[in-house]
């Protein structure tokens, strides 16, 4: 089984998965237990939006960031917000509570709701909401020493990608392109642009200042971002927003991919050429550095 952005989950029996305790529509239930009518709109349309929360010592990590992107994402579809700020909280503190492991990943899902199919909104209909927890393993030791492969692919994604939807064909399509080719991320471009990875932020690193592409609707902008942003501030790396071309990220001196599963990662190899000295470089070392702190005073 992949945990979220592919990161592996580690080996759980089936049957401890059934008896995973999950949240559905105000009921906390056995995953076995749990049923969607087919009529939900997330499986007819993917109508829906959601979360990946990592939780560090018990504690979900910059929850408030995370839980401003929900309420942003249900805004943009015009999805009524089914709990106020302290019921998404309770929701998610008693999932943890309810599970054995320090390190967990939460994945909440809100969709529309149940209705005949059409597509336009339905009135009145109450929005259906899921969560359910995994242990969060520690990203492998070999990926963090040696870095790992990237392919780049043409993003045929659609044009509200910094939307949380759970409509991810296109972001399934280009992992799976990833994992076809033996690479962990698929880098995607759009007009000649970097944009992101199938399920990560993606990071330049030019002589020494690392590059973000934009924060607009062709990236979905990863609570990482802004968590990646403050620890090169903090260390003194400079910083640049800007549109990145391909032949930046094809001659960078350092790729880098970052999402709530993977921290941050380097990548060192693209479409099967090495990435500058073809081995994890000095600002992943230090910006990895940074972010186990950030963890230990989050854990604290
Ligand atoms: N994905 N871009 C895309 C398309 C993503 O799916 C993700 C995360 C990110 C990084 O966001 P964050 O830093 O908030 O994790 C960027 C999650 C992990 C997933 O879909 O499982």
């Amino acid at each position: 089984m992949n945990g979220p952005g592919g990161s592996p989950a580690p080996a759980m029996a089936t049957e401890t998965l059934a008896e995973q305790t999950v949240f559905l529509n105000g009921d906390f239930m056995p995953l076995s237990e749990a049923r969607i009518p087919v009529l939900d709109r997330g499986f007819i349309f993917g109508d829906g939006v959601y979360e990946v929360v990592p939780v560090y010592g018990r504690k979900p990590f910059r929850w408030a960031q995370h839980h401003a992107r929900l309420v942003r994402s249900l805004g943009e579809l015009r999805i009524d917000n089914p709990r106020d700020a302290a019921g998404w909280r309770e929701l998610v503190d008693a999932l943890i509570a309810r599970h054995p492991w320090d390190d967990q990943f939460v994945y909440m899902q809100v969709t529309r709701g149940v209705a005949k199919r059409d597509h336009g909104f339905p009135k009145g209909i109450v929005p259906t909401v899921f969560a359910m927890t995994s242990p969060l393993a520690p990203v492998p030791a070999a990926q963090l020493q040696n870095g790992v492969d990237a392919v780049s692919l043409p993003d045929q994604r659609w044009l509200r990608c910094d939307i949380k939807s759970v409509s991810l064909l296109g972001n399934v399509l280009a992992r799976q392109a990833a994992l076809d080719a033996g690479a962990v991320e698929c880098i995607m471009f759009r007009d000649g642009e970097l944009t992101e990875g199938s399920s990560s932020n993606i990071w330049v690193v030019q002589h020494g200042k690392v590059l973000a592409p934009p924060r607009d609707s062709r990236i979905l902008e990863g609570i990482r971002y802004g968590l990646l942003q403050e620890l090169c501030e903090s260390e003194g790396i400079p910083f640049e927003v800007t549109a990145i071309p391909r032949d930046a990220v094809r001659h960078a001196d350092e790729l880098m991919l970052s999402s709530a599963t993977k921290e941050v990662l380097a990548i060192t190899r693209l479409d099967g050429e090495p990435v500058g000295s073809g081995k994890p470089g000095p600002v992943f070392t230090r910006l990895h550095a940074a972010y186990q702190r950030a963890k230990a005073a989050a854990r604290a």
